[in-house]
């Protein structure tokens, strides 16, 4: 007989969380029997909820807010995207063994790429912000190598340690990264602007000065299901070309956590045109 194998998403709250749809729909598309549900955790229960689901039969979880960096302790292995970020969203387990994975900056940058046609190699890229979300995404930006990676924060130092501590990587040293805050990008002009703020939560916008976006840039809210945030308005208004929200990037971050567990990245662009329209 065989059983149906178990996903869940962890989350507090998580009833919002997109990730059974996608992943039911990947499913589908590849005829997987699988099943993928939603696991609320108390704020103090992460690793008690994840267990009970393990002993269960669950073999793997994505991970969102707020349990990202325990998911990092708790794993017992990580890949070297994870330990970048030093924050989980994808754990798969193995036995005993529980790999933990960060398939965000993957998400990002093949949505950009692939899904949007815009290279990042050579291209001057600003991200702002440096909570974890930005630092869940950088190791993949700057593997994609651009000409260029700068991140602007509000409170200049949270960027600078991110920056020092992605340039103290081997893998990293001696590349073009660097930090600051928003008023010392006057007078300078980016290909593709990343909005990696919570700013778009509260409808409001970083302090972003005129010129930043040269005429054919790529402006991205990680942000999605908020329409046109700010920075959306705020780029279209500047002329810059392009604009995404942070939808596509969802998609690409499941269909990567579904490699990582079932050795197969599905197609997205049903599933993304699917989201869009409901
Ligand atoms: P997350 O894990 O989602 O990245 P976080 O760690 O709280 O969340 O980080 C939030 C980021 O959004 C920070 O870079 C924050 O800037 P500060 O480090 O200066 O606090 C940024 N942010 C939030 N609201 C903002 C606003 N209104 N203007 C500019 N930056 C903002």
């Amino acid at each position: 007989m065989s059983v149906t194998d178990r996903y869940a998403v962890v989350g507090n709250p998580v009833a919002h969380s997109k990730s059974p749809q996608i992943h039911s729909a990947f499913a589908r598309a590849l005829g997987h029997d699988m099943e993928y549900s939603r696991l609320l955790a108390p704020l103090d229960g992460f690793a008690a909820c994840v267990n009970a689901f393990r002993k269960e039969g669950g073999k793997g979880v994505n991970v969102t807010v707020p349990f990202k960096l325990e998911a990092y302790r708790f794993a017992t292995t990580h890949t070297t995207r994870a330990r970048l970020a030093q924050a989980c969203n994808c754990l798969r387990f193995d036995g005993a063994e529980v790999l933990g994975d960060n398939t965000d900056g993957n998400g990002i940058v093949t949505d950009i790429q692939s899904n949007l046609g815009i290279a990042l190699q050579g291209r001057r890229v600003l991200v702002m912000g440096a909570g974890g979300a930005v630092q869940g995404v950088l190791g993949p930006i700057l593997d994609s190598a651009p000409a260029q990676l700068v991140v602007a924060n509000r409170t200049v130092d949270k960027a600078r340690r991110l920056v020092d501590a992605f340039l103290a990587e081997p893998a990293y040293a001696g590349r073009a990264l660097a930090a600051c805050g928003y008023g010392d990008l006057l007078n300078t002009r980016f290909a593709v602007v990343i909005n990696g703020t919570s700013a778009s939560l509260n409808d409001a916008l970083p302090d972003l000065p005129a010129g930043v976006f040269s005429p054919d840039a790529l402006a991205y809210d990680m942000m999605y299901g908020k329409g046109d945030t700010p920075f959306m308005r705020l780029a279209r208004e500047q002329g810059a070309a392009h604009l995404a929200d942070g939808l596509g990037m969802l998609v690409e971050q499941a269909a990567e956590s579904f490699l990582i567990w079932r050795g197969v990245r599905p197609p997205t662009a049903a599933v993304i045109e699917l989201l869009r329209a409901t």
